[in-house]
């Protein structure tokens, strides 16, 4: 009995192999190669039965046959499952590669945006540190507008000829007198956080540039300059690490002031937390 099992089991195994490896080459013709092993297990069957026969003579154990054919079933049953089996991991294998080629694409398409975005940044970062004029056409405010004409916007119009400053074509920025009032501020909002590199306050060139005496310029709280002569254009430096959203220009003695241009130089924006 020891040696039909034996047969069995070795003629399942040569099979077997030998089925897997056309599963892997060509899954195509599968179909015609499962035929070719049940037939062969068919002749393996008949020619383990002939041998049973002649091991135990023509004492027919019914009970031992019935065991035999048994076994034979369940080794067919287990080859089928093996043929399923390469077939759904050689799917599985494709699928894998195919994902893995997905994969790849997606990191290179990664790091080609990751360059981009370094890119970007050192563009950007190149930009900000210009030091260039952040006032023009920028937001303004003044207590009180002469003439409802000489608006607080002429101070950053880009507009500093050394001509007709009053009424003509260089229009300046005029509070209504303040001859009894103190602290006329004119604001200039940079519209966000610049590093502050130099103020300059072009005066009037057809008269009244004593007006101005007695301003302070300050970036937000801090104060970065003050008039105490008369002059066509005064610069303020600023040395220090100064940063500021808005750049107030302030009277503060009871009198007038006025000038045809205010630039500020800076560089930036900056987020709060980088300063
Ligand atoms: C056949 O089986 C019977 C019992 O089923 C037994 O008595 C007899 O010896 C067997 N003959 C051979 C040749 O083994
Ligand atoms: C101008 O406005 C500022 C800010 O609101 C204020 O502090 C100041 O007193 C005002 N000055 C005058 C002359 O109204």
């Amino acid at each position: 009995m020891l040696i039909v099992i034996q047969l069995v089991i070795l003629s399942f195994f040569s099979n077997a192999l030998r089925a897997e490896s056309v599963a892997a080459s060509r899954p195509a013709s599968l179909d015609s190669e499962v035929r070719a092993i049940k037939d062969q297990l068919r002749e393996v069957s008949l020619s383990l039965r002939e041998e049973m026969y002649s091991l135990f003579g023509d004492n027919r154990s019914d009970l031992l046959l019935l065991q035999v054919i048994d076994l034979i079933k369940e080794v067919k049953e287990m080859q089928g499952q093996i043929i399923g089996q390469a077939e759904s991991i050689e799917n599985i294998e494709s699928k894998l590669v195919e994902s893995l080629e997905s994969l790849e694409r997606i990191e290179d398409s990664q790091s080609e945006v990751r360059s981009q975005v370094t890119e970007v940044n050192g563009k950007v970062e190149t930009m900000r540190s210009e030091i260039r004029l952040i006032s023009q056409q920028k937001l303004t405010w003044q207590n009180s507008t002469l003439g409802d004409r000489l608006f607080s916007e002429y101070a950053v119009d880009g507009v500093y000829t050394l001509s007709n400053d009053w009424n003509g074509v260089n229009p300046i920025q005029h509070p209504i007198s303040g001859h009894n009032q103190r602290n006329f501020v004119l604001i200039i909002d940079l519209g966000g956080l610049f590093k502050i590199r130099t103020v300059k306050l072009w005066s009037r060139i057809d008269c009244c540039q004593s007006y101005n005496l007695g301003v302070f310029i300050y970036a937000d709280g801090e104060q970065i300059g003050g008039i105490v002569e008369e002059k066509p254009l005064y610069n303020f430096d600023v040395n220090q690490h100064v940063y500021a959203r808005k750049i107030y220009v302030k009277q503060s003695l009871a009198k007038n002031m006025n000038f045809r241009e205010i630039q500020v130089y800076g560089s930036g924006p900056y987020d709060e937390s980088e300063v």
